[in-house]
């Protein structure tokens, strides 16, 4: 008898790893009571001020973001919470493993599951932040320098995500990304939609995508929650410190190799001289204290109030 040819899945990156292709899960944290307004108002109001990143974007016609962004201020998490409900602010509460240690733990379990559906995927560090935002607030094209999954607890929002190739990917700005040298996203050119695959996330659902694939967000007229897990793999510390090792040799005016093009024992070497070039300060991050722009207020346009001194 002949056997069917094995059609291997059509792989939207050009990295090697064991997720080829944008796709959702089921996750239970949303029965778990992590979402309601009392639950929100309460990590708000606890949350460390040092971890909140309140950012405010706006787009022009042709899609080009500019950022402002926010000071926690002095609100309490009940009025933070009403002022991003009736603003057009995306909150992220980063270091959420810290910052809401029942929700991380929660999460950690459902990651897991997650993490056994893809065969050979172990993460080696996982990290994450509480993302809390309007209802028409949208993130920018992006990629993220680690394996994400995406845990929707409340709202509706819509993902774009993008084939991880060197048009819509190009290593040159991921090494100023990974390098902190920029706080500029991904180049991002309106023809890119003809090539986006359209996912709808409802509460209970998580997302995963292809390391590095470039996506955006748009929130669908509702206030949306979701907690935003990244993790690394051997691998994908590998490539980040290759890309970082990239970016400090193009700064010293080389013209590194693409490590689409390496071997792992290249990626590692690479990664194991990226180590080295921090400990020297290979590249000094030029995004560590940047102007705060406004502080959330509600009442205010957008719910971006004036930053008080
Ligand atoms: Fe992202």
């Amino acid at each position: 008898m002949n056997a069917m040819p094995v059609t291997e899945p059509s792989r939207r990156t050009r990295y090697p790893g064991p997720i080829a292709e944008a796709r959702k899960h089921p996750h239970a944290l949303v029965e778990q009571g992590f979402a309601t307004d009392e639950a929100l108002a309460q990590i708000l109001h606890r949350y460390p001020a040092d971890l909140f990143d309140i950012n405010l974007y706006d787009y022009d016609a042709q899609g080009q973001v500019s950022l402002r962004t926010g000071a926690r201020g002095n609100l309490s998490g009940d009025q933070l919470l009403a002022a991003i409900q009736a603003g057009r602010l995306w909150v992220n509460l980063r270091e959420a493993q810290k910052g809401c240690p029942d929700l991380w733990a929660a999460a950690m379990v459902e990651f897991a599951k997650i993490q056994a559906t893809y065969p050979g995927m172990k993460a080696v560090t996982n990290a994450g932040q509480l993302i809390i935002s309007s209802p028409v607030a949208r993130v920018p094209y992006h990629f993220d320098p680690a394996g994400v999954v995406l845990f929707h607890l409340r709202g509706k929002k819509r993902l774009f995500v993008y084939p991880g190739d060197e048009a819509h990917l190009p290593e040159q700005a991921m090494e100023q990304v990974v390098a902190r040298q920029t706080t500029e996203e991904l180049p991002y050119n309106q023809a890119f939609e003809a090539d986006a695959r359209v996912i709808d996330l409802e509460p209970g659902e998580a997302l995963t995508w292809p390391l590095y694939a470039p996506h955006r967000v748009e929130n669908l007229d509702r206030f949306c929650v979701s907690l935003s897990m990244d993790f690394q793999t051997w691998p994908s510390r590998f490539r980040n410190g290759a890309l970082y090792t990239n970016a400090v040799i193009r700064s010293r005016g080389g013209r590194p190799r693409f490590t689409d093009g390496m071997s792992r024992p290249e990626l590692a070497a690479r990664w194991a001289a990226s180590l080295a070039l921090r400990r020297v300060g290979g590249l000094r991050s030029r995004i560590a204290d940047f102007e705060r722009d406004f502080e959330p207020s509600l009442g205010a346009v957008d719910g971006a109030g004036a930053l008080r001194v």
